[in-house]
């Protein structure tokens, strides 16, 4: 399973790289709002940055809601890097676009998935990535998690190459369930990610190993 972080938070993302765990970055407009990056062109030269940051894919969102302005929009991203995949809602004009990007060579991730439905929509349409949003199903109180596997299902028998990028992860659970569940990738904040480290138990043991190898060689 592949680890994006979901952020476009400069540090988060170096730090997280730093790891040597990182596979990608995913961002929306919300989160580039959340950095205080506005305008087009910082827009465009804060994914320029991230791209610098990463070996790995970077999803960079179309604002646009039309089959045009998406179009001209993601073939623009596109240009920024090689790494960018062109993030686009699952909306009708945005299943047409990602076909179209398909035909012309350009990744994608299809972003705003909530049901199974759409999820077999975006694989036939040609999406390179599919972003099922468990935490906004969880918020709510529908299961999230069975988004996930019902779709790792679909596309196991019918052999859909789209990837399952689960997103809206809030918890380090998640990520783990996620990799249960059959997502090819998650992508998550900083936080999540880093609480895969913890073990109370994995304290206690180094702190014990720690003293007696002081103990040996005072
Ligand atoms: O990747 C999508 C993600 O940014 C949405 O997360 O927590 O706003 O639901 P959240």
């Amino acid at each position: 399973m592949k680890f994006f972080i979901d952020t476009a938070n400069l540090s988060d993302i170096q730090e997280a790289a730093d790891l040597g765990i990182l596979d990608g970055v995913t961002t929306n407009p919300s989160l580039m709002a959340k950095e205080g990056i506005s305008g087009d062109q910082a827009v465009k030269d804060h994914y320029v940055k991230i791209c610098e940051l990463v070996d790995g894919d970077v999803s960079a969102e179309v604002i646009s809601t039309d089959f045009e302005g998406i179009v001209q929009e993601g073939e623009v991203l596109a240009q920024l890097a090689p790494n960018i995949v062109v993030k686009v809602p699952m909306i009708r004009d945005g299943v047409k676009a990602l076909r179209h990007f398909y035909d012309h060579g350009i990744r994608t991730n299809c972003t705003l998935v909530f049901s199974p439905g759409q999820a077999i929509l975006a694989a036939k349409a040609g999406a390179t990535y599919l972003s099922p949003f468990i935490g906004r199903i969880d918020d709510i109180t529908w299961d999230g998690m069975s988004l996930i596997r019902e779709i790792a299902e679909i596309y196991a028998i019918q052999g859909y190459e789209t990837e399952i990028l689960a997103a809206s992860i809030r918890s380090s659970k998640h990520i783990v369930e996620s990799a249960k569940s059959g997502a090819d990738v998650i992508t998550a904040p900083l936080k999540p990610i880093l609480g895969l480290l913890n073990h109370p138990l994995t304290d206690i043991g180094l702190a014990k190993f720690l003293a007696d190898h002081k103990k040996a060689n005072a």
